[in-house]
């Protein structure tokens, strides 16, 4: 791959997320070994560099760095010298000075992982930007639904929920509309973005339209950490609107695949029943996390699809 960084969806071509896609595919089964380890990035240095919570993200880029042998730095803002004032420029700059080939950067400022790889020569890798993007959870998604044998020409694809607040959203509209899926949003009107049509959704208000002929159904949580201000009378009246239940799924197609990037709400945007059920791959989206996070570490590393070092 010709990119020193990952900061969006956006910017990558079906070609490359392709590549990506196959590299992931190629790692996967190292996670299933007995000693889950390849020489492949040995040598490198990872530093995770999150300023909001993370599980999943954070977790799984240092699983996949430590597969690929690499040294990994999960940076703390809250017990570095960030609570004296340094900016995230300053830091990330006395980072890249240690000698980080690659920063996994979470950040709550949309446009901050783009700035900062403008700003330093180690690779920069967005793991969620505010509500701008997500590109490495989209990628697992597309994942997902591939490993699952679904083609995304033609597929039929409803995301469900805080729309406006959901850097997952979109990043998944983005891949998804770039590789032929049709992609619905539904939600409440306070929680759609203007102008989401220009990302290539179609927008819906009413749940139970939107998921007539699904193939898959991709459930948001609300992000009442970034709502500011009450978007919806109550959570109970949000949940019978826009719950995703057992009867709900029945709208949808048959083997309809039921997706959630984490963490979930039970009982809120999706009833428990549900998100175990065997229609759910919330867990091998998270499974995969690791895989496809490999495989962008290595290629932004420089690695290539014909000589990976997976022995
Ligand atoms: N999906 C996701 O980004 O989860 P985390 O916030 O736990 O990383």
């Amino acid at each position: 791959m010709k990119r020193k960084d990952l900061t969006s969806l956006a910017a990558l071509s079906p070609e490359e997320i392709a590549l990506i896609l196959d590299t992931a595919d190629s790692f996967k089964e190292v996670s299933a070994r007995d000693i889950k380890k390849v020489p492949a990035l040995r040598g490198k240095t990872v530093v995770n560099l999150f300023f909001e919570p993370s599980t999943r993200t954070r977790t799984s880029f240092e699983l996949a760095a430590k597969r690929l042998s690499a040294d990994v730095i999960n940076f703390s803002p809250s017990s570095s010298s960030v609570v004296k004032g340094e900016t995230l420029l300053d830091t990330a700059r006395n980072i890249e000075a240690m000698q980080a080939d690659v920063i996994v950067l979470r950040h709550a400022a949309a446009g901050a992982a783009e700035s900062l790889a403008r700003a330093v020569r180690s690779s920069v890798i967005n793991g969620g930007d505010g509500w701008h993007e997500h590109p490495t959870q989209a990628l697992l998604d597309l994942f997902t639904l591939r490993e699952k044998k679904l083609e995304f020409a033609g597929l039929t694809v409803a995301i469900v929920g805080d729309i406006a607040h959901s850097r997952v959203a979109r990043s998944n509209i983005c891949a998804l509309h770039k590789l032929g899926a049709e992609v619905r949003v539904v939600g409440p009107p306070t929680m759609m973005p203007l102008q989401v049509e220009r990302l290539g959704a179609k927008v819906y208000y009413q749940l139970d339209e939107a998921l007539a002929d699904t193939d898959v159904i991709m459930m948001l949580r609300l992000q009442l950490e970034r709502q500011g201000r009450a978007l919806f009378p109550s959570i109970r009246e949000y949940s019978r609107l826009y719950g995703l239940t057992g009867e709900r799924v029945k709208l949808a197609k048959p083997g309809v695949v039921i997706m959630h990037p984490g963490p979930i709400n039970r009982g809120v945007e999706i009833a428990p029943e549900v998100a175990d059920s065997l229609s759910s791959v919330i867990l091998d989206q998270v499974a995969n996390g690791v895989a496809v996070r490999m495989a962008v570490l290595y290629l932004l590393c420089g690695g290539s699809k014909k000589e990976l070092m997976i022995e």
